[in-house]
């Protein structure tokens, strides 16, 4: 009898434990031991606390701060298709080049590093769901096309704004300019609704 009785607040404790690692909610039955007093510091939920919403306000921030930078580059874009002044012409051309390398690689990659550290503070994880592996991937795949993709166009950006500004004729602006508003604002928005909504469940 002694036994039987020394074994179950064990594996009582044991299935709490695991199930609040999990982040699940675990309520002891009345009149029945919490199991809280053996192990405070592990039943605590990870995540919980300061450092995560600091991690998140940042997180938050730099994704916000990305989407509106591709707001903002469609909106030059599309000048540059509506326009009839070489002067507007010109400087959106220009405008372009200004922030479209370093201020954007910087905020994916702001974006890409506090994702990470959320993932690793929170239960969540880094590749323990699926919505935030798919996060992961456009958040990689973004930042990889703003580094490598987008230099090549920006430089015949940069000398069209340039030749306008000097008295060239405007011509007809190159249709992949539209690539990086269209594609890059769409994943994001993906990416943000992936955030909002935590679909499909866990990856393993
Ligand atoms: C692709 C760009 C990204 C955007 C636009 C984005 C956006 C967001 C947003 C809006 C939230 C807040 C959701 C909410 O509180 O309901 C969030 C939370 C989160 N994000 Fe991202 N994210 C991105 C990339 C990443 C990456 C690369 C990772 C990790 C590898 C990541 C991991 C997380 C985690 C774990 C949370 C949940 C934090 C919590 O609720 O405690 N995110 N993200």
């Amino acid at each position: 009898m002694r036994g039987s009785r020394s074994a179950s607040p064990g594996r009582t404790t044991q299935r709490r434990y695991r199930a609040t690692l999990d982040g699940v909610h675990t309520t002891a039955a009345p009149g029945r031991p919490t199991g809280r007093t053996e192990h405070p510091q592990r039943t605590r939920r990870p995540g919980r606390g300061r450092a995560r919403k600091v991690l998140l306000l940042l997180h938050l921030v730099f994704a916000g701060a990305w989407l509106g930078m591709h707001v903002v580059l469609g909106v030059l874009v599309c000048t540059l298709f509506v326009s009839d002044d070489p002067r507007v012409i010109s400087v959106s051309y220009r405008a372009l080049v200004l922030f479209a390398i370093w201020p954007l690689l910087s905020v994916a990659l702001l974006c890409l590093l506090s994702g990470l550290a959320l993932g690793m503070v929170t239960k969540y994880g880094v590749l323990r769901y699926r919505w935030v592996v798919v996060k992961l991937a456009l958040n990689v795949v973004l930042a990889v096309l703003i580094a490598f993709a987008l230099p090549g166009g920006l430089e015949a950006a940069a000398l069209a704004g340039q030749r306008i500004a000097e008295g060239a004729a405007v011509g007809d602006p190159p249709l992949d300019l539209l690539f990086p508003p269209i594609v890059s604002t769409a994943a994001l928005l993906a990416a943000f609704v992936l955030s909002v909504f935590k679909p499909w469940g866990r990856s393993r």
